[in-house]
This record gives structure tokens, sequence and C-alpha cells, in this order.
């Protein structure tokens, strides 16, 4: 069974590249309508490859960088500089390119290992009601974050941030927001791509009660599709 109170807009595009400029579109218009509303916009990042590719993007835009603060979704408990590290990759990518004040970048810092970096970003987290908008992947196996099918997810009442310990795909120690602290947004976006996804989006559509399927704002998820992903 599916999470019942998840409601999912499904919107299919004919290729990565598509999925790539609607994302960095719909970026741009959540932080104009966000600094215009609280003068701040309030955006959390995902790993992966579809995310990269859109964070390259977002350095040919012109926003008002110094109003952005940056959240991640989860990391990988590993050094800050290794190269398998989700806040190095947004850096590399972006974030190291544009005038977005360090100070507002809030890596998890996972290098502290799960509990103690757990812990750490739950209290840098208690300053954010709402994000303005929750950027997400699809795993192959329906994982999002380090929310792997199978272990804790976080629903209701659960801590804010989650240690991880055996998350099947390596590294196994992460540090992963819950799906309740990312259902805590007025956008919630998936951005998922490859014909590799499949099924995984084959398993949600059909109710299966994945990861994915957990993240549910009040809103409602917007699932970004590219064709060769949709079921
Ligand atoms: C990880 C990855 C992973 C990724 C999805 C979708 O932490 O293991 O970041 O969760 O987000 O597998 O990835 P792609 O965008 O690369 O397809």
């Amino acid at each position: 069974m599916g999470n019942a109170s998840q409601i999912v807009r499904w919107s299919i595009y004919p290729s990565a590249e598509a999925v790539r400029q609607e994302a960095v579109a719909l970026i741009c218009r959540a932080a104009d309508e966000a600094i215009a509303r609280n003068g701040v916009f309030h955006l959390v990042l995902a790993g992966g490859t579809t995310p990269q590719a859109v964070y390259e993007s977002l350095c040919e835009v012109s926003a008002e960088w110094a109003k952005w603060q940056i959240w991640f979704g989860d990391e990988r408990c590993l050094p800050p500089d290794d190269p398998e590290r989700n806040s190095l990759m947004a850096r590399v990518a972006w974030l190291a390119h544009v005038p977005l004040p360090a100070a507002q970048i809030h890596a998890i810092p996972a290098e502290r290992g799960a509990e103690a970096g757990a812990a750490a970003y739950a209290a840098a987290l208690r300053e954010v009601a709402e994000f303005d908008l929750v950027l997400l992947g699809l795993g192959e196996d329906g994982h999002t974050a380090s929310l792997f099918p199978g272990q804790p997810w976080g629903a209701a009442d659960a801590p804010a941030v989650l240690a991880v310990y055996d998350a099947p795909k390596p590294p196994a120690e992460r540090i992963s927001l819950s799906a309740s602290r990312l259902s805590r947004a007025r956008q919630v976006v998936f951005l998922v791509t490859g014909t590799s996804k499949y099924e995984a989006v084959k398993r949600w559509r059909e109710g299966e009660a994945i990861p994915a399927a957990a993240i549910a704002p009040p809103d409602g998820v917007d699932v970004l599709l590219e064709s060769a992903a949709a079921y």
C-alpha cells in the first residue's frame, strides 16, 4: 500500500535535457516567489547525476543569491572533500561559481559520523519551519534521499534527521532527513531520468509503499519524469 495521503502530479518530458530545463525554470520561479514572500529562499538539494546537471545549469542564471539558503536532504558519512559527498558535488557543479554566501550553505556534517552529524543537523534545521523547495531523486529500488526500502523512513513524529547505518547502496553509513521533515515544504520536486528508474516508477504508481511514496507535503509532490522512466 502506498501512502494514502500523498498527492502526486506526474509530468512527462521527452528527454533528460527537457527535465533539466524545466527543473531550472521551476527552481528560479520558486526562489522569486519565496523571496517576494519572505525575503529568503530555503532550498534542499539532492545528490545524483540528474540534480547535478541542474546545478551546473544554475551557474548560468542570474538570481538573488544572497537570499538563498542551501540545505541537503542527505549525505554520505565520508570526509568533506571526498568526491562521493553530495555537498562537494553541489559545490563543484554550482555553488563555488555563484556569489552565494558560504555561511548560507548548510552542509550536513556527516564526517562526524551518522549519530553526531544527524544531531547537529537537526539542531541547525530548527531555524527553518518549512522549506520552500525540496529537490529529490529516485533510486532504482525506490529510495529517495537516504531513505531505503526496509528501513525506517521517519513518518509521523519521527526525528527530523536520521542516522543510517546499513544503506544497501554504499557507503552504508549516511545521514538523511526523515520523510516527515522532507514533507514540511511548500514544494517538493522529484527529478527522475533514465530507463533504470522505470520499475521504481511503476511500483510507485501502482501504490507500493516505496520510500518516495512517504514524502507527503500538504500541497503534494511533483515528479518530473523523462519519458524513458515513465510507466
Ligand atoms: C545516493 C544517490 C542516489 C540518487 C538516485 C538517483 O545517495 O546513492 O544520490 O540516491 O539520487 O539514485 O540518481 P540519478 O539522478 O543519478 O539517477
